[in-house]
């Protein structure tokens, strides 16, 4: 089985949760091995932020060229990084590796680059490897003023493409001033075609994805990942609300 986690935005913790469900598949006695097909911002340590804690949440160790085929040195969009190392992303390199990590593990848990639709190449975007990849989406929305607008208009993009939105997790970690986030969670939830699978309140250590573990409704998650999700209706992700 295989999830993409995306998000409505950059920095807004999808890091924090393909860790938290990594950790929490193993929980279930499932091997996981997280994937993040392009990395954009290399360290001083010559290393990539994400890429290590992804590798230190999984409990399968993939090779770095297949849990990780695209390295990119500067710390920007990955088009742009791409472009200035003179490297094009290419969609088959990444299925390839992909392919490779479904045969170690039971689970494959694939950090998205950016929001939904950023730019991998002239000719490619999130968008559209998300489609050839064929796994349900996991949607990360930052609890933050503007979040609600980020959030509805990313399902319907998601589901514009027929694909499936497994559901969404409120991240309340962001933004420590943000005083709505029950109701932005009651307002999101009505007005989109996918269940709010968890909260996460804000976390100490949160890259780490032990204590995110916690707060995901793993229940619900294995549910909709052995069985089909209903994929875009139609209605593009978003529910339909009648004046009265
Ligand atoms: N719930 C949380 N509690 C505390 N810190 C968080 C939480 N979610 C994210 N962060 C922190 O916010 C920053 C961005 O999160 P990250 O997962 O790296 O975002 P993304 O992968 O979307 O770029 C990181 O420093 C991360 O540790
Ligand atoms: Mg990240």
């Amino acid at each position: 089985m295989k999830l993409l986690v995306s998000g409505t935005d950059t920095e807004i913790g999808k890091t924090v949760v393909t860790c938290s469900l990594l950790r929490a598949l193993h929980a279930r006695g499932l091997t996981a091995v997280g994937m993040k097909p392009v990395c954009a911002g290399i360290t001083a340590q010559g290393t990539w932020d994400d890429l290590e804690h992804i590798r230190s949440a999984s409990s399968v160790s993939a090779a770095l060229a297949d849990a990780a085929p695209y390295r990119l040195s500067a710390p920007a969009s990955p088009h742009f990084a791409a472009h200035e190392e003179g490297v094009t992303i290419q969609e088959d390199v990444i299925l390839a590796a992909l392919d490779r990590l479904e045969r170690i593990a039971e689970a494959v848990v694939i950090e998205g680059a950016g929001g939904f639709r950023v730019p991998l190449s002239a000719q490619l975007d999130s968008a559209d490897l998300a489609k050839a990849m064929g796994a349900p989406i996991l949607l990360v929305v930052p609890m933050r003023l503007g979040c609600i607008n980020h959030a509805l208009l990313t399902a319907e993009a998601v589901a514009r493409r027929g694909l499936a939105l497994l559901g969404w997790v409120a991240n309340a970690g962001i933004d420590p001033d943000y005083s709505r986030t029950a109701q932005t969670v009651d307002t999101i939830s009505g007005r989109i075609h996918a269940p709010c699978v968890g909260v996460l309140p804000r976390l100490v250590h949160a890259e780490f994805g032990q204590s995110g573990a916690d707060h995901l409704n793993m229940d619900l998650i294995l549910r909709h990942l052995r069985s089909p999700v209903e994929r875009g209706n139609g209605s593009h992700g978003v529910t339909q609300r009648r004046s009265p």
